[in-house]
């Protein structure tokens, strides 16, 4: 059967794929037909697929249709029914006995979620790239898989990156409320002048898709050197020249500091005030990873005591950000409501890639993005 592997077996493939989207009882028949050693070793699962019993899927969102449209014809559906996040009790609830969750990185899936579902749960696919709201030893233990969503977002969040620092160091927000408030009185030489891209050093902490994406487009503005700092070198650096660094040493040579790494358990409030004061005065830092890599209190202290010039935040720890947090009173802090993903696109193929990982997982094929 191996000898299958080869173009004709990829393009049944893809056509038992389109066809059980129209028509899901040939699925099965073609599924067979092209991977007969496969079937017979998650057969349970796909017989189930076959029939009355379909895999029961909760969907925590309202999420893009197109996900939907891909689990619906294999899978029994439940969903919770609004934009806002589903009540811990409602996911409790609802989680019970099924086979799969469809969830966001505004879900909490800890010990008593999966605890709460029961051994039915084989499949979690998360609507994001970050996964940190997710136990995911609790999950190796269950011996439940997790996919995600990478890469289909990189361009989107690097766009939005580029948008917030622009607006940070050319001082957009102060520009903006000038022309509003009246206080826009004539041309004057030297009125909200900020700090540009030209000759500058920009240094990116966490050079991975995200981190590449946005040295890509920065560099055209005339960037002069680009520094990283990371767990690991990467081969992928020579691409835009960057030069790997310490952390202190990006930090005391950067022009523009971004935090682009996903947050983990060692990185927890990496900029506190001890990474603010080894800062350039002039700096500008940018944050659209996780709210959770800032010291809120701390950055507040930074900026308003003038030890660095100005903060670009898409994240922020809590989200949403309360109104009365001091960060907000702040003409050098530029505040935007987690939207890094949010164009039409990435956010339908976010959708897309959540439901075809659940999907062929459930059909005991590979997820297109696995995480565990
Ligand atoms: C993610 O997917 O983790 C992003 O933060 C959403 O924009």
């Amino acid at each position: 059967m191996t000898k299958r592997t080869n173009g004709n077996f990829i393009l049944l493939r893809n056509v038992s794929f389109v066809v059980s989207v129209y028509r899901p009882e040939f699925c099965e028949l073609l599924w067979r037909s092209v991977n007969p050693s496969r079937f017979i070793t998650s057969s349970v699962r796909r017989i189930s697929m076959a029939t009355q019993n379909r895999p029961k899927v909760y969907v925590t969102r309202r999420v893009p249709e197109i996900g939907l449209q891909i689990l619906s014809p294999h899978c029994e559906i439940s969903q919770w029914q609004s934009d806002d996040p589903v009540a811990r009790h409602e996911l409790l609830k609802n989680v019970s006995g099924k086979d799969a969750l469809f969830c966001l990185l505004t879900d909490k899936i800890d010990k008593e979620v999966l605890e709460q579902a029961g051994p039915s749960l084989r499949v979690i696919g998360t609507m994001s790239v970050g996964y940190e709201h997710i136990d995911l030893e609790e999950c190796k233990r269950r011996n439940i898989s997790v996919g995600f969503t990478p890469d289909v977002l990189t361009n989107a969040t690097a766009e939005l990156t580029v948008a917030l620092l622009l607006a940070t160091s050319r001082r957009l927000k102060e520009g903006i409320q000038a022309v509003a408030d009246g206080s826009w009185g004539t041309w004057k030489p030297s009125w909200l002048c900020g700090s540009g891209l030209d000759g500058s050093t920009v240094g990116i902490v966490g050079l991975g898709r995200i981190g590449l994406a946005v040295a890509k487009r920065l560099s055209p503005f005339g960037v002069s050197k680009f520094l990283y700092y990371g767990r690991t070198e990467k081969e992928t650096a020579k691409d835009i020249g960057a030069e790997f660094v310490s952390f202190d040493s990006l930090l005391e040579k950067s022009d523009f500091v971004l935090g682009c790494c996903s947050l983990t358990e060692d990185n927890k409030e990496l900029f506190n005030k001890t990474a603010f004061q080894k800062m350039k005065k002039t700096a500008v830092f940018i944050n659209t990873s996780r709210g959770g890599l800032v010291n809120q209190t701390d950055l507040y202290a930074a900026l308003s005591t003038g030890q660095i010039a100005a903060a670009g935040l898409d994240v922020t720890s809590p989200e949403p950000l309360p109104i009365d947090n001091p960060l907000l009173t702040l003409h050098n802090c530029v505040i935007l409501p987690h939207i890094g993903s949010a164009t039409e696109k990435a956010r339908s193929a976010m959708s897309e890639v959540t439901a075809k990982n659940i999907l062929s997982f459930l059909k005991g094929q590979d997820m297109p993005s696995k995480l565990i």
